[in-house]
Formats: C-alpha cells, structure tokens, sequence
C-alpha cells in the first residue's frame, strides 16, 4: 500500500494502472475509520483491481466551524488498519492540494438538497458535491463506493455524476452496525458512555417505526418524536419518510413504494448522528 499526499505521487501510480487498462474503484473517506468504511473498502477491492482510498477532511462541507474542529482524526490508526485491507493506495492530501483555488461551485439538486440534512445543514451537499467532483476528476476512477447510511448524500452524488456527465459507476454498500445496532459513524467516539448507551434507542426506534406502517404518516412521525425526545439523552433534530431515489417525502403510508427509507438525525449532547431503515424490510405488526 502506497501512501500519497500530492497529485504528482498518485499520479505517479495511477498513471500506471491507466494506461494498462486496469479497473480503478474510488472509496471516498474523511478518516476516523471503522468496520463501515472497511466494509467499503472490501467491496471495492473485490470488484476492482485498484483500489484508493481517500482520506480527507473536507472544510467546504462542515456548516458549523465548531463540528469541524471537533471531527476526529487518526491518520496514523487509519493507515495501519487499511494495512490490512485490499486497499492499494491512500491519498491524504492537504487542503491546498484539493483547493488550488477557492471553489466557489454552488451546485442546485432541486428538491434532492432542500430536505434533511440539505435543510438542517445548509451548502453542506454543495460542498460535499465539490470535493467529490474534485476527487473524481483527479483520480477519474471507473467505481465509488459510499455507504447507504448517508443516503441522501449517495441520491445527491448519483444525481451530480449524472449532471455532470461523469463516467464513474456509483456503488451503494448497506450501513455496517454495532451489535446493539447502533449505526457505525466516525462521530461515535465522541459520544460519552451515557450517550452511547442511550444511542441504541435511534435504531430501536427506527425498527418498531417500520412495523408500524398501518400508521398515518403523521402519526407516525410524532410517535418517533416522542420516543427519542422522551429520552433525557437525545433529540430530535429529523425524521422524514422519503423515497430513496428521488427522496420526495411519502405522505400515505399506503402508498409508500418498495424504496420508501426513514431518516433521522438526532443529537446526543453535541453529537449529531444520523441514521435509516428500509421499511419494505419490515413486516407490520
Ligand atoms: O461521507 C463522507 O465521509 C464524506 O461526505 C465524503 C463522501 C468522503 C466527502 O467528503
């Protein structure tokens, strides 16, 4: 595994691989790595004979100075436990190296950024859009790989590689758990003993929510409100019911398609996280 942190050194090896006609696959990452991110990197090893991984903590998407100052980082541990992987090059660029230039790019996804995190954290998905685009056209891999937990983000990238004509295929990979089923998120490790006990709840939720379609929407949405707010520990910031394609919110449960997802956002103290169920997975009760 080679470690790059300029254009000029991946460039260097990827050119490589280019020219012999290999297949390059792209696992986008911002560190603090878990069984998550690895879980990508297994899937884009087995489909791809290069693999990257980016490591990089992108400025233009934290809408709070506060959330990106606190965001962690372990380049150290993430580079040993990738060690381990199919993983075949790290780029762990600086800031200026991605940003020559300040990128002013404001991309309109219409409705697909208005809702959710789009609403709650504003430019976030410009910003996420910016430093995914940028990474694409450095590393112009044939695949990317992003996980379902952050699914808005993935309906966004699929709609940005379609805008901008890219010819990368985007692969979406399930959300890997802990095994009281708290979704894995790099921000976890910032969550006290209290909080992370109490987290489990989210997921919880989110599973009786998706038995209970026989509910009016509106119902359904103050039911999970009161069960998170109930909880000294956390608070509601979301929850919508959308599709997971073109994530128009599902306004008759009846109606709700095979793709419907339930989205929420929560924080624990100043930790925000977020998290989804599939309701077509689910039985009603
Ligand atoms: O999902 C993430 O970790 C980030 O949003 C991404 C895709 C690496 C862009 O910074």
């Amino acid at each position: 595994m080679i470690v790059a942190g300029t254009i000029g050194e991946l460039d260097q090896f990827l050119a490589e691989a280019r020219s012999s006609g290999k297949y390059v696959g792209l696992v986008p990452t911002m560190g603090a790595l878990h069984r998550g991110h690895l879980s990508l990197v297994e899937c884009c090893g087995a489909e791809n004979d290069i693999t990257v991984v980016t490591i990089f903590v992108n400025p233009a998407q934290f809408n709070d100075p506060e959330d990106l100052k606190n965001y962690p980082r372990d380049l150290g541990g993430d580079l040993q436990m990738l060690r381990e992987t199919d993983c075949d090059v790290v780029f762990s660029p600086s800031v200026e190296t991605v940003y020559p230039e300040p990128d002013l790019r404001e991309f309109d996804f219409g409705m697909l950024d208005k809702i959710m995190e789009g609403h709650y954290r504003p430019g976030h998905f410009s910003g996420v859009a910016r430093v995914v685009s940028r990474l694409f056209d450095l590393i112009k891999p044939h695949r990317a790989y992003f996980g379902e937990k952050d699914i808005q983000q993935l309906a966004i990238i699929n709609k940005m590689a379609q805008m901008l004509g890219l010819p990368v295929e985007i692969v979406s990979c399930p959300t890997i758990r802990e095994s009281d089923g708290l979704a894995l998120s790099s921000r976890n490790v910032l969550l006290t003993p209290a909080q992370r006990e109490n987290a489990i709840l989210i997921n919880r939720t989110l599973m009786k929510a998706a038995m209970k379609k026989d509910l009016q929407v509106g119902m359904l949405k103050k039911w999970v409100a009161d069960t998170i707010n109930e909880n000294p520990f956390l608070e509601l910031e979301y929850f919508e019911i959308v599709d997971r394609e073109n994530l128009r919110p599902v306004s008759d449960m009846e109606r709700a398609g095979e793709g419907s997802v339930g989205c929420i956002a929560v924080y624990a103290g100043n930790v925000r996280l977020i998290d989804n169920i599939f309701f077509s997975n689910f039985a009603t009760l």
